[in-house]
């Protein structure tokens, strides 16, 4: 439920978003009052789902599988490269295949902790200051707190919404194109 949630609402930030940022107002994609009360909701929804995340992975087993072991994650994410390029193709044996123990692999073990405990931190914070502006400060070396407040919510909305189309390619890698999608619907791998 965390996830569907946290996907639609990602996609409403990004329709929305998109259309404040690059419709022109005679002709806006969404009326451009619309598009910023929609897309504030959305956020605040996203924003609430993600304490409901971080303290889920706090208090379950969940949080387990979202470490990453320093040592040895530079030659596993080597291999499961490997494995993604050339081995797929060969139909070799996944190099680290899924259990109970292990639901993802180390490339989507370190995405998903880019993605949920650094950008998604950085766009929920910045995205607040932009809602409270009267919290930003007001220049950084002579530049607008605003506008750099702003940088910063564009860049980590565009790097998540890169990752979510790459997420959603390699979800289709599964035993059967559509068996990941499923196994979100069902909890069964
Ligand atoms: C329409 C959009 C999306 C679709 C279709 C989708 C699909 C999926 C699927 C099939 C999985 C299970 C495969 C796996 O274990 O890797 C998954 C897991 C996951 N997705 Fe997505 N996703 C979407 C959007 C997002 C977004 C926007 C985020 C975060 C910004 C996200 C974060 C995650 C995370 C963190 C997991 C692992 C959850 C866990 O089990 O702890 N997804 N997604």
């Amino acid at each position: 439920m965390w996830h569907w949630l946290n996907a639609l609402m990602f996609l409403f930030l990004i329709v929305t978003g998109l259309s404040m940022q690059y419709s022109s107002p005679d002709y806006p994609f969404i009326r451009f009052d619309l598009a910023v009360f929609l897309h504030n909701i959305a956020g605040i929804i996203v924003t609430l789902g993600y304490f409901v995340f971080v303290i889920g992975n706090m208090v379950t087993s969940n949080g387990n599988f979202y470490k990453v072991n320093l040592r040895e994650i530079v030659g596993q994410l080597k291999k499961q490269f490997m494995y993604y390029t050339i081995g797929i193709f060969k139909h070799e044996d996944a190099p680290f295949p899924l259990s109970e123990n292990r639901k993802f692999n180390p490339l989507q073990k370190v995405s998903y902790v880019f993605a949920m405990y650094a950008f998604t931190p950085i766009m929920i914070i910045s995205g607040l200051g932009l809602l409270f502006p009267e919290t930003i400060i007001p220049q950084v070396f002579g530049v607008s707190g605003i506008h750099l407040t702003d940088l910063v919510h564009i860049i980590s909305g565009f790097i998540l919404s890169v990752f979510m189309i790459i997420h959603i390619y390699f979800c289709t890698i599964g035993k059967t194109p559509t068996a990941n999608f499923k196994s979100m619907f069902t909890g069964w791998h």
